[in-house]
């Protein structure tokens, strides 16, 4: 682990003007030396001047943390953000991407983009000639799961060997939380109705990444899922864009409602985690996101922190 800010600095050179288009796309020191990063610009140990860079947002879904988040942090780099919503760019009245990404790389420094298919990220990072983001996908959530780590490494002192569980779809946020997890030995549960598994291209692919024997483990029993474990973590059971299952997957996930159960099934020192926004009295109870054990605020405040430190590496601001 990259333990000095020239250390850290010397890891992250190497990311200098890469996409971050899924978790697996940093190497397991270089996703460690981004989150001491954060946690040295959370603390203030460091400052970072990029220099008035711009970063492009481009959500073609709705967002309250990720885009505060991004703006906040290019305003604290010394940069600023451009809202390029496709209802108010010529992207919503047909131009091609191809056209649109190589016109915003003349503008902008990087790109952040919230979008369906990870096909069209890709498509954005193939034309685009600055840095592309993914700031939420159908099949990844990188971003988050920077933030998420951050939050119990900031907690335990530590991430090798510390076990999560995640209750309930195997969505985005699930897939960047194994590979992450992998990436940063830790142990990744995921306890989930059955035919709402994450893919196992992604499993396997979370499994190959693995360091210090991470275990990445599927489970349709949800109590066996959080037995024992340092964190538990849910998420909507209906994600943006699945708007119209969202009362078949209320009757699939009975049963996966994370609450007080949960916590007393996990150690006694367990945390919990939710990636907001939350549907209280159905993937998690009220009681649990109040409670004690709620880390949930600090983990929406590091997205902050992360996001921070990736645009820093990737614009090369180190
Ligand atoms: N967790 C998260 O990505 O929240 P937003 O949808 O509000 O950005
Ligand atoms: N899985 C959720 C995450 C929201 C931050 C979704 O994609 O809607």
């Amino acid at each position: 682990m990259a333990s000095t800010s020239h250390g850290v600095a010397a890891v992250l050179s190497h990311v200098k003007g890469s996409d971050f288009l899924s978790s697996s796309d940093f190497t397991s020191e270089q996703t460690s030396a981004l989150l001491e990063l954060a946690v040295q610009l959370k603390n203030g140990t460091r400052r970072i001047d990029l220099g008035n860079r711009v970063l492009g947002l481009i959500f073609t879904k709705a967002s309250t943390r990720t885009r505060v988040s991004f703006q906040v942090a290019m305003a604290r780099l010394g940069g600023q953000t451009v809202d390029l919503n496709p209802q108010v760019t010529q992207l919503g009245r047909g131009e091609p991407l191809e056209d649109t990404a190589r016109v915003l790389s003349r503008f902008c420094d990087a790109l952040a983009i919230r979008t369906y298919e990870q096909r069209e990220l890709i498509d954005y990072a193939d034309w685009a000639t600055i840095p592309v983001i993914n700031a939420l996908t159908d099949l990844e959530h990188p971003c988050q799961a920077l933030a998420d780590f951050m939050t119990i490494q900031e907690t335990f002192g530590r991430l090798k060997g510390v076990t999560l569980a995640y209750i309930g779809d195997g969505n985005n946020v699930a897939n960047s939380l194994m590979i992450c997890g992998a990436l940063l030995g830790v142990n990744v549960r995921i306890g989930c109705p059955e035919g709402f598994e994450p893919s196992e291209s992604v499993v396997d692919k979370a499994r190959d990444l693995a360091i210090s024997g991470a275990k990445i483990d599927i489970t349709n029993n949800p109590m066996q899922a959080v037995r024992g474990v340092q964190a538990i973590y849910t998420d909507v059971w209906a994600s943006m864009g699945q708007e119209q299952e969202q009362e078949l997957r209320e009757k699939a996930f009975q049963g996966f409602c994370m609450d007080k159960t949960f916590l007393d099934e996990a150690d006694s020192q367990a945390i919990v985690l939710h990636c907001l926004p939350a549907h209280r009295g159905e993937e998690i109870s009220s009681e649990l996101i109040e409670s004690n054990a709620s880390r949930v605020f600090d983990q929406a405040e590091n997205r902050l922190h992360a996001q921070q430190a990736l645009l820093a590496a990737l614009l090369g601001g180190l």
